[in-house]
């Protein structure tokens, strides 16, 4: 049996369990992979500055987020099917991450639904939304999280059309799978998930069937997010939703310095700078070239998060010291999810601590609010900026 030290050897063991179509679906960029190769690849690009004899004694992770208080700022970022990752998944995690005292979003894309998990948790979730053509589907689903209890909403602003995902379409991803000869016989081999999925009745989008009208294949996330997803969602409906919901907003997709003053101006309480994980526009810059920018444009009017990228503690001290509040982890708690379960989550919750903790002792630093650009060293040139039209 491995020891599991690192969020890779998670990866491994998620690997070897999950069924190939569920793994490749959070294994996947859109097209070329490019964005999402860098969204990693340009953190690795950052160095540490190290510092001694200097006092590192009673270090503290503990900080806010969105008004939340949390043991590190790291939240738990909402991920599409994660019920099918391992049985009942998004109960799993939410119930990982309120242990740790970090926040769990839980993705519209759910298989568990809102009230699932508000069933098995007993403090507020976050809850992400993708706004629907459908106002009715819109104003009962936010309904239904602040009934939940749920106290701040993510909206999600860069996944108003799927990007391609060439792996997902070959595949034929679907929740649950349809099972043809490829999947059956990938499943036959994974015996410990097909033993979770037949011990639980969460086997489909828990938030969207019996809930949506006009989706001609509820088990297709393809096909739902094209009937479904308003094409025309502006900032005056941003604006909108905000008072519809009345609880604490945050706005997830934002890349762009100009898009960043839109979401202050509408009053979020905070943006997560996010390329989607590189699933939605390949091409578009890494989240980590680009906060800089948006630190410059917004930082002293809204607390900026940051997603896309994040694979260690070390990834979260960059992000911290480059100027965001918090930041997500989306792919490293589903290895470990699919690997353990819960106690995988927490594995994968305790590593990133670790790894966090230990390299702000490294950097002579005894708070995470005390990180700043002091503590690395950036190459020239790495800012992202566009060609002024
Ligand atoms: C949904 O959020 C996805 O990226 O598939």
């Amino acid at each position: 049996m491995t020891v599991v030290t690192t969020l890779q050897d998670l990866h491994s063991l998620y690997r070897r369990r999950v069924p190939r179509m569920f793994y490749d679906y959070t294994q996947s960029g859109s097209w070329t992979e490019q964005t999402f190769r860098d969204n990693t690849t340009d953190f690795a690009q950052i160095r540490l500055r190290q510092r001694v004899a200097v006092d590192m004694s009673d270090r503290s992770t503990a900080s806010t987020m969105a008004g939340r208080d949390v043991s590190m700022p790291v939240a738990l970022a909402p991920v599409g099917l994660t019920g099918m990752q391992h049985a009942d998944g998004e109960i799993k995690a939410a119930r990982a991450a309120e242990a740790f005292g970090v926040p769990f979003t839980l993705s519209t894309m759910s298989i568990c639904s809102i009230e699932d998990v508000a069933e098995h948790t007993t403090k507020p979730f976050w809850f992400q939304l993708y706004v629907m053509k459908d106002e009715d589907f819109v104003a009962r689903i936010l309904q239904r999280a602040r009934d939940a209890g749920c106290d701040t909403l993510v909206l999600t602003l860069d996944l108003q059309v799927l990007g391609q995902r060439h792996k997902d379409l070959k595949n034929g991803l679907s929740a649950p799978p349809k099972l043809t000869l490829p999947t059956m016989i990938n499943l036959a081999t994974k015996w410990r998930w097909g033993l979770g999925m037949l011990g639980t009745k969460r086997r489909f989008f828990g938030n969207i069937v019996g809930h949506a009208k006009g989706v001609s294949d509820a088990s297709s996330l393809m096909s739902w997010t094209a009937e479904q997803f308003d094409l025309q969602l502006d900032w005056a409906k941003v604006a909108r939703l905000k008072e519809q919901w009345g609880g604490r907003l945050v706005l997830k997709g934002i890349l762009d310095a100009e898009d960043a003053k839109m979401a202050a101006k509408v009053g979020a309480d905070a943006i997560v700078v996010s390329n989607h994980g590189g699933r939605q526009l390949d091409g578009a810059v890494s989240a980590i070239r680009m906060l800089p920018d948006i630190m410059d444009a917004v930082g002293d009017d809204v607390e900026v998060h940051l997603d896309s990228g994040i694979r260690s503690g070390q990834d979260v001290l960059k992000a911290l010291a480059l100027g965001a509040r918090g930041t997500y982890l989306g792919r490293g708690y589903i290895y470990g999810l699919g690997a353990m379960g819960e106690a995988g989550v927490r594995k994968a919750l305790e590593i990133v601590h670790k790894e966090l903790d230990t390299t702000m002792a490294l950097c002579g630093e005894r708070h995470v609010h005390d990180l700043g650009p002091h503590n690395l060293i950036v190459p020239g040139g790495f800012r992202a900026s566009h060609i002024p039209g």
